[in-house]
């Protein structure tokens, strides 16, 4: 594992050798972020060894290097999920990579199921914490010691300092953005409503099959850990209609300049920590 991520990170690092501040995963159907990026450096996922392609509609797999806001960022746009059959470690290889090139920072965005009824299809959300309800967890094994502890504090998993930030980013350019538990599953089907009744009951606000591996892996690294959440849609049961991943890419689609203008500033923000 060291191996594959010095040799993934030594990779990108002789095609762009600049150290990124704070990485960013970009969920489903949320790309267009990446045009506020100046100067990109795009990385195929099939140039960086031990990269495999994404398979997801709207998960386009490249990495993109540059920076915006004055601060030096690093996009991963398009990311690999438990369902599609990946390992743990194929999951979180980029968060690890990201960790390999300096950055001290990580945002994780996706899109969500609402279970809270106070949220509708294109609310953004500031994720809180998670409830981990996928059954597994990317560092089962031997522990790496260089990437981290064996038994890592996850009381703080979404760094409280990057939820006010976010909060305060949405207040200055005027957007919504409510604060929940991301109650994270393994899918690839949505859930029944006896299911979202269960997460509902347990405290979950959103459902969404992705995220939870990625901040497990990088609390275990130290990184600080922000997540936004695009609800596109009511959770099974919740709304009432089918779930249908073309709405959910329809709402996300609808979302995407809010949700790019907030990471914006959120990136802007953390700049200056
Ligand atoms: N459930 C799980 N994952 C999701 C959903 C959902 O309702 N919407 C978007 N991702």
């Amino acid at each position: 594992m060291f191996k594959k991520l010095q040799e993934a990170s030594d990779y990108i690092r002789s095609i762009n050798g600049t150290k990124p501040k704070i990485g960013i995963v970009l969920g489903s159907g949320l790309g267009v972020y990446v045009e506020r990026i100046e100067n990109p450096t795009v990385i195929p996922y099939s140039d960086i060894p031990h990269f495999h392609e994404t398979s997801v509609e709207g998960h386009d797999g490249k990495l993109i290097l540059g920076k915006t806001q004055g601060v030096d960022v690093a996009v991963f746009q398009g990311r690999f999920h438990v369902y599609e059959g990946h390992d743990l470690d194929d999951v979180v290889l980029p968060v690890r990579v990201l960790s390999f090139l300096g950055a001290d920072f990580l945002l994780l965005t996706n899109a969500s199921g609402g279970i809270n009824e106070s949220y509708r299809p294109g609310d953004l959300v500031c994720i809180k914490d998670h409830i981990n309800m996928t059954g597994k967890n990317p560092l089962v094994g031997p522990n790496i010691a260089e990437l981290g502890p064996r038994f890592p504090d996850m009381t703080q998993a979404y760094d409280l300092e990057l939820q006010e930030l976010i909060q305060e980013s949405a207040k200055k350019i005027n957007i919504d953005v409510k604060r929940g538990i991301y109650a994270g599953v393994l899918g690839p089907t949505y859930e029944t409503p006896a299911e979202i009744g269960m997460l509902k009951a347990i405290g979950g606000d959103l459902v969404g099959m992705s995220t939870v591996p990625e901040a497990i892996a990088a609390n275990h690294l130290g990184l600080r850990v922000a997540g936004i959440s695009c609800v596109t849609n009511m959770a099974a049961g919740i709304g009432g209609e089918k779930l249908k991943h073309e709405d959910v890419k329809l709402v996300a689609q609808q979302a995407m300049q809010k949700f790019s203008d907030l990471v914006n500033e959120t990136v802007g923000a953390i700049g200056k920590l």
